[in-house]
């Protein structure tokens, strides 16, 4: 599974960086995805954070 964070829809609420800090970091006010893929046991924080983003900034595939 890989994770993506549409820059220009981010709004910097910083929520998925505290659902899922394996994959999310702030930087500045946006968030960043910081593994090429998501490891398996983050999987479903990630969708978790994916799916609370108040904005839907965070694409998973
Ligand atoms: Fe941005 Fe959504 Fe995370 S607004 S900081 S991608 S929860």
């Amino acid at each position: 599974m890989k994770a993506k964070v549409d820059e220009d829809t981010c709004i910097g609420c910083g929520m998925c960086a505290d659902a899922c800090s394996a994959v999310f970091e702030m930087k500045g006010d946006k968030a960043v995805v910081k593994v090429a893929v998501v490891p398996p046991q983050h999987e479903k924080a990630c969708l978790e954070a994916s799916e609370g983003c108040p904005v839907s900034a965070i694409l998973v595939e």
